[in-house]
């Protein structure tokens, strides 16, 4: 199938694992009459501890296999690690394809910021890179940031996947994980000097909303990227004429460089509509193309 050639072809979204499904429902609830193809590289996860290289070159390997076998007409790198190592080499690798990324919502959390303290949650990855970095520089002036990174948390969230609901192992784990993290990072609340205003900047930490909305407490806002993030896409594909147009859409396809019972299991529990199949592919690393070199 040729890329990026119809409204027809379906959109390519992948993470490190299912924490992406939670930009995926919103995708979904944005564009519904669009095909999806997601790719879990559960085989590979998680990113956010692995370092940079480890992380571009899982990217530019997946999205490499999403056009060549999937035809996708744009690529939603629904994942915060993946998108601060490797957008840009993404989006100069492929050219025409638009290619959307997900960034802690620092922004929105500033605006809705009251006692003008804001945390944020998000891989150490994420946290080390020089784009968020420069995000949080740019924002300084107008918020202070407490920074907490996450180790562990994405892991523990698809560990409650693969256990099930009746799991407990995974699930005390995650309590245990968000406890200490949020400890760390000090006072919630809405009275002054306290955080009252949370960001998740890891597309896994969606699936623990309760859990942390529990121990931030009630009037504590917490912030996430997917529906900006479906709305951006919206607005490239509607740029590039590539809108969907005929209702009618809304295949999903799900596909896993791991076991294929875990995106199946999340879907279920995180996705509306039927109960999905998914596939097993395999998806070696490539190396990135070097630039063609000048004679002489
Ligand atoms: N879900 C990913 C993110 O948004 C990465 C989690 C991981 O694999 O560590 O950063």
């Amino acid at each position: 199938m040729s890329p990026e050639s119809s409204e027809a072809a379906p959109i390519g979204v992948f993470d490190s694992g299912v924490g992406g499904l939670s930009v995926l429902r919103a995708l979904q609830a944005e564009l519904p009459h669009e095909h999806f193809v997601y790719l879990a590289d559960n085989g590979h996860a998680p990113y956010g501890e692995r370092g940079d290289a480890f992380v571009a070159a899982r990217t530019h390997a997946i999205a490499g296999h999403l056009r060549r076998a999937h035809g996708i007409k744009a690529l939603v790198v629904a994942c915060n690690t993946a998108t601060a190592a490797a957008i840009h080499e993404a989006r100069a690798s492929h050219p025409g394809l638009p290619v959307v990324g997900v960034e802690p919502a620092l922004k929105p959390a500033v605006a809705a910021t009251r006692t003008g303290r804001v945390g944020v949650i998000a891989t150490r990855g994420t946290l080390a890179s020089g784009k968020f970095g420069r995000l949080l520089d740019s924002l300084r002036s107008q918020a202070e940031f407490i920074v907490q990174p996450c180790d562990g948390l994405a892991h523990a969230i698809e560990q409650a996947v693969a256990e099930g609901l009746a799991g407990a192992t995974a699930a005390a784990e995650i309590e245990a994980l968000c406890t200490m993290y949020m400890r760390a990072m000090g006072r919630f609340g809405t009275e002054t000097g306290a955080i009252d205003t949370l960001v998740l900047g890891c597309t896994h930490y969606v699936f623990a909303e309760s859990v942390l909305q529990r121990l931030a407490g009630h009037g504590v806002r917490l912030v996430e990227t997917g529906e900006p993030v479906a709305r951006q896409t919206r607005r490239l594909l509607a740029q590039a004429g590539l809108l969907a147009s005929a209702p009618g859409g809304g295949a999903l396809q799900l596909l896993t460089t791991g076991d294929p019972g875990l995106p199946r299991a999340a879907a279920a529990r995180w996705l509306r509509g039927p109960a999905r199949q998914s596939e097993r592919v395999d998806v070696p690393a490539v190396p990135p193309a070097l630039p063609a070199r000048r004679p002489g």
